[in-house]
């Protein structure tokens, strides 16, 4: 439903009264925190990057006892959840998304009494946890893919895998012409032991990283027990790394042309496959077999107590096609992929959050929103950039273009302020309450990221939204640890963008967050119902979502504020306007 609204009056003006900063106290009215039943429909979950949060061994890589130490700050912060990217044993080669023991903790972040000890103190200060599982493939080094390579072809072992024969006169040409996400070809070859070439095994992403055959039932029942292993230890849920490619096509069958470089990277698979509503549009993306195992998957989980949830990594588009994920049966959410893509223009905007609320609502599950996450360019930085980025390439310094850091943290903040007004569920990557960028300096001899490697530097990949966090202005690594070790190199610059200076600057990004998140809990806007506001002109979206009407200015000039008491807004106002690229919230 629409209302139009008039704008050329404000009943109270906007300026010194309505500070974005922590003076200002939210409403205590409204439901509870996130904490009932059914509690993701509405929650703001917090991803932490384990390796990049906190380091309290100070070896320069963030761990356990390091997010442990930290979680008061999340809960000031005010969110409900977090979800940690993987700390299972791993030889990290993809950060973590590589697993060689799914039931146990790699010592660099450090031990199953570490993560227990981390779930209690979570769970005591009223947050709920989420641990991301990686069942589209698993390490090289793991013991299943190891037992293969010792295993004859044809064998049991190889069978939990895809390996098959190449093609060609000699076998030397892969199976099919199925391409990396990393880039370069998705298949590598054996050498068997008496040195002559042998099969080939397929990876969607780097060559230590082996794609299981979900058609096999012995890797269904592992996955079973895995689930179990940590719903006993008593997390609140998983997040599903890769979903859309747990299930190929039958027979592996070549990508087609069409399909072919029909993602962002015109270089073949990317990250976000599938862009089609009709059936899945590549034979390793969104294939239907998949929801048979997330119905599998909710039927384990629905066996234990407390609202236990799944939430899929789906590249997948448009959201009606997306929304088949979250059917009844399967998962409870997936991340809304399409919403973190939208350009920073009000038709397209506006269009996204429609048809998500539509294809979610229509499948009776909540939206998400999202902005950032360890893939993508930070959108302080993202939303500076007007070149084509497409994602998985990321910044560096030969980049051709440089983004606009002041537009960037401007629409950033501003597009935040929307994103927490809109109704249903919305996840947050740390740092970003900070309004920390994109590294984009990073040296060469720094970077970690398969993408560097695999495309010999071409594409940059994803180490520039991965830099450790600044807790302190001083001190070491900025109070990332006590040694000033840090795996990747912390600018200069983010002494200024420290917790602690944040914390008492009530203009800051910080501030910001804390005001949004306490205001969104306060008036209950998880659990509200968007109707859209008309007639502030075409750059303008504006909603209305129980009792609070919130409006974000995209265009380049100023626009007359709409009637009501503001009651934050993501720059200082003055007067009756809203500046381009500012979003504000008003009561009534
Ligand atoms: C998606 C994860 O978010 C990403 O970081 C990882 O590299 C790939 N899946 C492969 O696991
Ligand atoms: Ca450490």
């Amino acid at each position: 439903m629409t209302t139009p609204l008039t704008s050329t009056s404000t009943d109270t003006p906007t300026s010194a009264a309505t500070p974005t900063g922590a003076a200002a106290q939210p409403q205590t009215t409204g439901r509870t925190r996130a904490t009932g039943k059914e509690w993701w429909r509405t929650a703001v979950i917090y991803q932490v990057y384990p390796r990049s949060f906190a380091d309290s061994n100070g070896d320069g890589i963030g761990d356990l006892p390091g997010i442990t130490a930290h979680l008061p700050a999340l809960r000031t912060l005010g969110v409900d959840a977090i979800w940690l990217s993987p700390f299972m044993t791993s030889p990290q080669r993809d950060a973590g998304y590589d697993v060689a023991d799914y039931r146990d903790v790699d010592p660099i972040f450090g031990t199953l009494h570490d993560f227990d000890r981390m779930l209690g103190a979570a769970h005591e200060l009223g947050l709920r946890v989420i641990v991301d599982l990686v069942p589209n493939h698993t390490s090289s080094d793991h013991a299943w893919f190891q037992a293969a390579l010792a295993s004859a072809e044809g064998s049991e072992e190889r069978e939990h895998y895809y390996f098959r024969d190449g093609k060609g006169e000699n076998g030397d040409e892969p199976p099919n012409n199925w391409e990396s996400v990393f880039g370069g070809p998705a298949w590598t070859r054996l050498t068997d032991p008496d040195g002559t070439p042998g099969q080939w095994y397929l990876h969607l992403f780097d060559s230590s990283q082996p794609d299981l055959n979900w058609e096999d039932p012995w890797v269904r029942e592992q996955f079973r027990g895995i689930l179990r292993f940590w719903l006993d230890r008593g997390v609140d849920g998983f997040r599903i790394d890769v979903a859309h490619g747990m299930v190929k096509a039958e027979g592996l069958p070549d990508e087609t042309d069409a399909e072919h470089g029909g993602s962002m990277s015109g270089a073949g698979a990317t990250l976000e496959p599938d862009i089609s509503d009709e059936p899945p549009s590549s034979p390793f993306w969104g294939q239907e077999g998949g929801h048979e195992i997330f119905r599998d998957w909710h039927t384990v989980l629905a066996a234990y107590d407390g609202d236990r949830a799944l939430c899929g990594e789906a590249w997948v588009s448009p959201p009606s096609r997306l929304a088949r994920y979250v059917r009844p049966d399967e998962m409870q959410q997936t991340f809304n992929f399409s919403y973190l893509e939208t350009p920073w223009q009000a038709d397209a905007l506006r269009g996204v959050i429609e048809d998500s609320l539509e294809a979610f609502g229509g499948v009776g599950a909540p939206s998400t929103w999202v902005l950032s996450n360890h893939d993508v360019v930070r959108h302080a930085t993202r939303l500076g950039i007007s070149e084509d980025n497409p994602q998985g390439h990321g910044l560096g310094p030969k980049t051709p273009f440089r983004p606009d850091a002041v537009a960037g943290i401007r629409r950033a903040r501003a597009a935040t302020t929307l994103m927490l007004a809109l109704p249903g569920s919305a996840y947050l990557y740390q740092g970003e309450e900070l309004g920390l960028p994109e590294v984009i300096d990073l040296p060469d001899s720094a970077r970690q990221d398969p993408t560097w490697f695999r495309t010999n530097g071409e594409r940059y990949g994803r180490d520039g939204c991965r830099v450790p966090l600044p807790w302190t202005s001083d001190g070491p690594a900025n109070g990332f640890n006590d040694t000033g070790a840090s795996w990747l190199p912390q600018p200069d610059e983010w002494a200024g963008l420290a917790r602690d200076v944040e914390e008492s600057d009530p203009l800051s990004t910080l501030s910001l967050y804390r005001r949004l998140l306490s205001e969104r809990e306060a008036r209950a806007l998880g659990a509200g119902e968007l109707e859209w506001v008309d007639g502030l002109g075409d750059d303008v979206v504006a909603f209305r979502n129980g009792g609070v009407t919130v409006v974000a200015n995209l265009g380049t000039a100023s626009v007359p504020l709409p009637t009501g008491l503001v009651i934050l807004s993501s720059e200082p106002l003055s007067g009756s306007e809203l500046p381009a690229d500012t979003a504000a919230w008003l009561a009534g």
